[in-house]
């Protein structure tokens, strides 16, 4: 299973005050240091934290991977189109919510979604498609050529008790496989920390997971260098 860090919670806390520090380059160049496997950022249309330049520097600067996270939106297909991310993972966006609520709905928005990946291959840039564990939208996500999905890992993270977020798991196993079975790469994402990764880290058909808060919020207290690398231990050792 591989690393991939998103560095958003950065520039929100850039932005609060308008001025240039944190920099989520820096943080970024430092956690490849510490071993992450790829970078992930968001380009919200809002722009609340990533802006472009971010997107443009993290492009010329970092050697793993680049992971632009995105709305499948003409504005914003342009530019993935522009800088050339390794890959871009299609997400639903809503203006008022606070983070990504859920995955996207492949069934609902086939001929919109087969048009963006189109879109996104012919530039070279590989598509994942964030979505919930369910085989009917995995099916989807293979029928318009996707390369990856992203299995949502927000009802796992959030269970309320041990049944709940087993079940939720056995949810996650049988879609992973299903998913590896039609060809798809498999990440997954949101919400995983120190505390449920010990139990995800069992899923033998993850290949990458994406994971912003819980190693920010660490960074604060050791530094991203350390909050990295114990990640890194809880995933791979
Ligand atoms: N994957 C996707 C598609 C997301 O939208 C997010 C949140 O930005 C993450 C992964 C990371 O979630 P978290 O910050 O909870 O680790």
């Amino acid at each position: 299973m591989r690393l991939a860090l998103n560095v958003d919670h950065i520039a929100t806390l850039r932005n609060a005050r308008g001025e240039n520090q944190p920099d989520p380059i820096t943080v970024a160049l430092i956690a490849e240091q510490a071993g992450v496997d790829g970078v992930v950022v968001h380009l919200r249309e809002d722009r609340r934290h990533i802006n472009e330049r971010d997107l443009r520097l993290l492009r010329e600067l970092i050697t793993t991977k680049l992971d632009l996270e995105m709305a499948p939106v003409d504005e914003i297909i342009k530019i993935a189109c522009d800088v050339g991310p390794e890959l871009a993972t299609l997400v639903p966006e809503k203006r008022q919510e606070l983070t990504t609520e859920g995955g996207i709905n492949v069934i609902d928005n086939i001929n919109l979604l087969r048009e963006t990946i189109k879109t996104l291959q012919n530039s070279e840039i590989e598509v994942s498609l964030f979505i919930e564990p369910d085989i009917d939208q995995i099916d989807a996500a293979a029928e318009i050529s996707a390369d990856f999905i992203e299995i949502h890992t927000g009802v796992f993270a959030n269970a309320l008790s041990e049944e709940e977020q087993f079940d939720e798991l056995e949810r996650i196993r049988i879609a992973s496989k299903h998913a590896k079975k039609l060809g798809l790469g498999v990440n997954a994402g949101h919400g995983l920390n120190y505390q449920n990764i010990k139990i995800f880290r069992e899923l033998t058909d993850i290949d990458e997971v994406s994971i912003g808060h819980a190693i920010i919020a660490r960074a604060v207290v050791v530094g991203i260098k350390e909050a990295v690398q114990e990640m890194i231990r809880l995933i791979k050792s």
